[in-house]
């Protein structure tokens, strides 16, 4: 059969470009697709910039430039106390997704059950068929979005891969110790692999922290660790990521990434490895102005009826549109563009079963005039079904 453009491995294509096109199209506030509007640090781009005009702009090694492996491993050192050899236990990707994809085709054969969580990061799903992989999904049920333990250790069974991420996107919930030691258990009980996407690392609210899984104990020698710049210092659209945890596990990821870009932007490398070398305060800084945005959206949705949980951090939050009589999320955010001049993403993109058809992710982590317009507009309309 000729191939299509539309469906890649019966994958359909992702509804995040789409709802960012109608955003432009209409005209539409986007609180649909995660990523800010103002940039990060200054002499972080600054860097770049250098390193684009003073000759740093041939291919770097495969597994990534010395200065940010050594960044990537310090920055585990002095937040999480994990000690690595950036020479063989650290990988740099293009982007978080780049990680998460030569994780899952370096680590899962064909026939290998995988367990994530539902809702899940769209790309685990496709990531997990690219390899032939089959997806067990283990449901955080709404309205709290909270761990079933007993549900995760059941689907473990004869599993060989856990894909984890915390804090979890879309509904922005954060693992609490105890649950991670719950994972824990798990996952060495069954013998578990396990990748852990920390993308959010730094994006935590007050009252939360942020636990990698691979700081527990027996957990390091079978946990590789995913993260980026892009979350973290506001530089979404650089896609430089990394892996990071035992020399295999790293190998793995290499052993694939190899075949999928080679090797990731040079440039930005060096510059996000100032980042993290010498902007150490600026994630921090982020969590606590995104926290006030959190606020700002969940409150001015309450105000229109769509009462939000609170999430723990991450971007993102998420509503229940039955308390407004829709039941269908795409339905109802196809329709939100012209209704009320703002775009937002249905939930169930998110979710294999139909868990999600009722939810929808907004996204606050835009200028808090862009919040405060999006949900005047939304008080302003007919959102009735
Ligand atoms: C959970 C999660 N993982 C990975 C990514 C992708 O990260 P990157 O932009 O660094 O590829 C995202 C981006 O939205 C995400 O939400």
């Amino acid at each position: 059969m000729r191939p299509t453009a539309d469906r890649i491995h019966g994958i359909p294509p992702t509804i995040f470009s789409e709802m960012s096109a109608l955003a432009v199209k209409t005209g539409a506030i986007n609180l649909g697709q995660g990523f800010p509007d103002a940039d990060g640090p200054r002499r972080v781009i600054d860097r770049a910039v250098h390193a684009l005009t003073h000759g740093e702009n041939q291919y770097p090694p495969g597994s990534g430039r010395p200065s940010l492996r050594a960044a990537v491993a310090e920055h585990q050192r002095r937040r999480y106390g994990l000690t690595l050899d950036p020479a063989t236990e650290v990988v740099i990707t293009t982007g978080c997704t780049e990680a998460i994809a030569g994780a899952i085709l370096g680590l899962v054969n064909p026939g290998d059950p995988v367990v994530m969580l539902e809702p899940f990061y769209d790309s685990y799903l496709a990531m997990v068929r690219f390899a032939g992989g089959v997806r067990r999904a283990v449901t955080l049920p709404a309205p709290d979005f909270r761990l079933d333990v007993a549900a995760l250790d059941a689907a473990c069974e004869g599993a060989k891969v856990l894909l984890l991420n915390t804090p979890h996107n879309p509904t922005g919930t954060v693992l609490t110790r105890a649950e991670l030691e719950a994972v824990a258990e798990i996952a060495l009980r069954h013998d578990l692999t396990v990748i852990t996407d920390e993308v959010y690392e730094h994006l935590v609210f007050t009252g939360s922290e942020h636990v990698p899984l691979a700081t527990l104990p027996g957990m390091f020698e079978r946990t590789v660790t995913l993260s980026s710049v892009g979350k973290s210092y506001s530089f979404t659209g650089w896609k430089v990521g990394w892996a990071s945890g035992p020399t295999d596990l790293v190998a793995a990821v290499l052993g694939a990434k190899q075949w999928l870009s080679f090797t990731s932007a040079g440039p930005l490398q060096e510059a996000v490895a100032l980042a993290l070398d010498e902007e150490q305060v600026w994630p921090a800084e982020l969590a606590a102005d995104l926290q006030v945005r959190r606020d700002l959206l969940c409150d001015g949705l309450a105000s229109i009826g769509l009462h939000a949980r609170r999430p723990e951090g991450t971007y993102f939050a998420i509503t229940d549109i039955t308390e407004l009589g829709w039941t269908d999320s795409l339905e109802f955010c196809r329709a939100l563009p012209e209704r009320a001049g703002v775009v937002a993403i249905p939930g169930q993109v998110f979710y294999d079963s139909a868990a999600g058809q009722h939810l929808v992710r907004w996204a606050f982590c835009k200028d808090a005039a862009v919040i405060e317009e999006g949900v005047r507009r939304l008080a302003a309309a007919d959102l009735s079904k």
